[in-house]
């Protein structure tokens, strides 16, 4: 808590002052929090874009510099150096691993990789072209009714389901693409590394030898990292006020997977390659659609770009970029739909609207483009985007529950509806 006080003068003229709160990176905060009881004023901020929901130590964004960065390290350096597992490691426990800390996270997760063999039933009761973001929800909040009345504190049985939910993720997300074209699920092979492991499972056939190209694997485990955590998000604060009310983590980690979910949020990585190939299936015209994302009664918005919290650049876009140039021209794969995302890129950036606006590429841009070279189905490039956000989903859920202070999470409202009435009998409507 600083020293400094912020004066709030009401309708009435009384002046009252609140406590200011600063943060590590001089973050500064009026905490409102016995406003209420000194004042009988709330306040209001529909989508939150000013309201803070709690201290948090895990990630760190400046959005006005286009800064990113996990338990104080840099998103380029951690894309750059580290695995997804080391990430992992550090969203959930707060430090980088040495070697033999992360040698035993690895194993722990290893030898949880596989379902409960009646997990597989559920499978069968999915229509053959379910989204894969519901069967992943499903299979998640199932999982609680499998590990009901487990033995030790709250916090040993919080870090289980930590790993078995790191673990059982890329099973669950590999078997609900083979669920859709049919195949034979394939059980992980825990000598492969995670990510390899979740190319397995989604590809690998009983029939043939499975062989993956190491920079796809490299590459899938930069985007995962990079997808790891982006502090009080939709899906992250949906996961901390899931968990206030006291449930199990299967159950505020599958309710993560449905706010992931949407377009505006990790659903728009698909909508950003259905909108890159129309365009280009249109002819290419991308002047024409920039004129429809600013005409607001087209209904039309740029997918990918723009964002709450990042008025500059999105870090996490830029490294995608140059993965995707550099992992194009290696695979000499000519994807016509790069082309229109330069254009694309390039016409907005030039543009007053978005220059005014501040719409910047997001991360959501470019993934596609990357995960179309990996094979990845359109419809599962939110799955993808589910795995990696995972670990930052556990260690905000984690945070919650070790803050002495927290509470369950119940915002307030302006109520604007009809003031008490009368009740009118039906036979007298
Ligand atoms: N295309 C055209 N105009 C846009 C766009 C866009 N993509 N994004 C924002 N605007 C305009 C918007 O119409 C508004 O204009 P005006 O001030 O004239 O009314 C202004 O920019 C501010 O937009 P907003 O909707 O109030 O901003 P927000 O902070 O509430 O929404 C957003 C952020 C990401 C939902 C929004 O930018 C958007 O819809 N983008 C497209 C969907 C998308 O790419 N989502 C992924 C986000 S990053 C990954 C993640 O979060 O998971």
């Amino acid at each position: 808590m600083s020293e400094e006080k912020a004066s709030v003068t009401l309708p009435d003229g009384k002046v009252i002052e609140l406590p200011v709160v600063e943060g590590s990176e001089q973050e500064k905060a009026i905490d409102i929090s016995a406003l209420r009881s000194q004042t009988g004023y709330i306040t209001l901020d529909p989508g939150y874009g000013n309201t803070g929901s709690c201290d948090s130590a895990i990630t760190f964004i400046d959005g006005e510099k286009g800064i990113l960065r996990y338990r104080g390290y840099k998103i380029e350096d951690l894309a750059e150096q580290s695995s997804f597992l080391e990430t992992s490691y550090l969203l959930i426990n707060g430090k980088l691993p040495t070697a033999a800390e992360l040698q035993s996270f690895e194993d722990k997760i290893r030898i949880h990789t596989l379902l409960h063999e009646d997990v597989k039933s559920f499978y069968d009761g999915f229509p053959r072209d379910a989204h894969p973001m519901s069967i992943l929800a499903s299979v998640v909040i199932s999982l609680s009714s499998f590990y009901q009345n487990e033995e030790g504190s709250p916090e040993e049985v919080s870090y289980l389901n930590s790993i078995r939910l790191m673990a059982k993720l890329p099973t669950i997300a590999a078997w609900a693409y083979k669920k859709s074209v049919g195949h034979p699920f394939t059980y992980p092979d825990n000598d492969r590394s995670y990510s390899e492991n979740l190319l397995y499972m989604m590809f690998g056939l009983p029939v043939e030898r499975f062989e993956v190209d190491p920079l796809i694997v490299e590459v899938l485990d930069t985007l995962l990292i990079l997808h790891a955590d982006h502090e009080q998000n939709c899906s992250t604060s949906t996961v901390r006020i899931v968990r206030s009310s006291g449930v199990n983590l299967f159950a505020a980690i599958a309710s993560g997977i449905c706010a992931l979910w949407g377009w505006r949020h990790g659903g728009a990585n698909q909508r950003v390659i259905e909108m890159l190939t129309h365009i280009q299936e249109d002819g290419g015209d991308v002047k024409k659609y920039i004129e429809m994302a600013k005409d607001k009664e087209s209904g039309f918005r740029l997918m990918g770009f723009g964002h709450r919290v990042y008025k500059n650049h999105d870090p996490r876009a830029s490294v995608i970029r140059k993965k995707c140039e550099q992992v194009l021209a290696k695979l000499n794969s000519n994807d016509p739909t790069l082309d229109i995302a330069r254009k694309l890129e390039d016409a907005a950036l030039n543009d007053d609207y978005f220059k005014e606006r501040n719409l910047y590429p997001n991360v959501d841009f470019y993934s596609g483009i990357l995960y179309r070279a990996m094979n990845i189905p359109v419809n599962a490039f939110t799955v993808m985007f589910a795995l990696g956000r995972l670990p930052g989903w556990i260690a905000h859920a984690k945070e919650y529950t070790e803050d002495p202070k927290n509470r369950i999470g119940r915002p307030r409202q302006v109520y604007t509806g009809n003031v008490e009435r009368a009740y009118t009998p039906i036979a007298e409507r």
